[in-house]
């Protein structure tokens, strides 16, 4: 099984970037924890952050023959990409949300994913931990659904 792990913008910052809501964390060290969940779960991933919108358009539509998952923190791109959302609908991949912070407890403009209807779920509030329990939930519905 080969999971798409994808960062948005401005999660490169993590570790300096507000660590009231996002923890302190690196992103390097947040890669390592996954990587090491990845082990114990035998499966294979590729991990990818970017500032870019566009950048993360053209991953999600390349994960259409060579990945069987995709676990997304869109960062910012979750309350205003119409495109991230219409490239997960199209590529027919399972795909989870996940957030370092708790979106739905902080400003109101954040209570809105365009991402999260066509995601089969949504971790949120859990700091690094919602990555990793994202990835297993991901993992363990993919398992089912074969
Ligand atoms: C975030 C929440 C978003 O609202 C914000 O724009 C981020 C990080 C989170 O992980 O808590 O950049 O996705």
């Amino acid at each position: 099984m080969k999971i798409l792990i994808l960062h948005g913008p401005n999660l490169n910052l993590l570790g300096k970037r507000e660590p009231e809501n996002y923890g302190t964390k690196t992103l390097q060290e947040i890669n390592t924890l996954l990587a090491a969940l990845a082990g114990e779960l035998k499966i294979e991933t590729e991990i990818h952050q970017s500032n870019s919108e566009t950048f993360i358009v053209e991953k999600i539509q390349a994960s259409l023959d060579n990945f069987d998952g995709i676990l997304i923190n869109p960062a910012a791109y979750t309350h205003t990409s119409i495109a991230i959302r219409d490239a997960i609908t199209a590529v027919y991949r399972p795909c989870v949300e996940v957030h370092l912070s708790n979106i739905h407890a902080r400003e109101e403009f954040r209570h809105t994913s365009l991402i999260a209807p066509v995601c089969i779920g949504q971790v949120s509030g859990f700091g690094h931990n919602s990555y990793l329990l994202g990835l297993r939930a991901l993992v363990e519905y993919i398992k089912e659904e074969k």
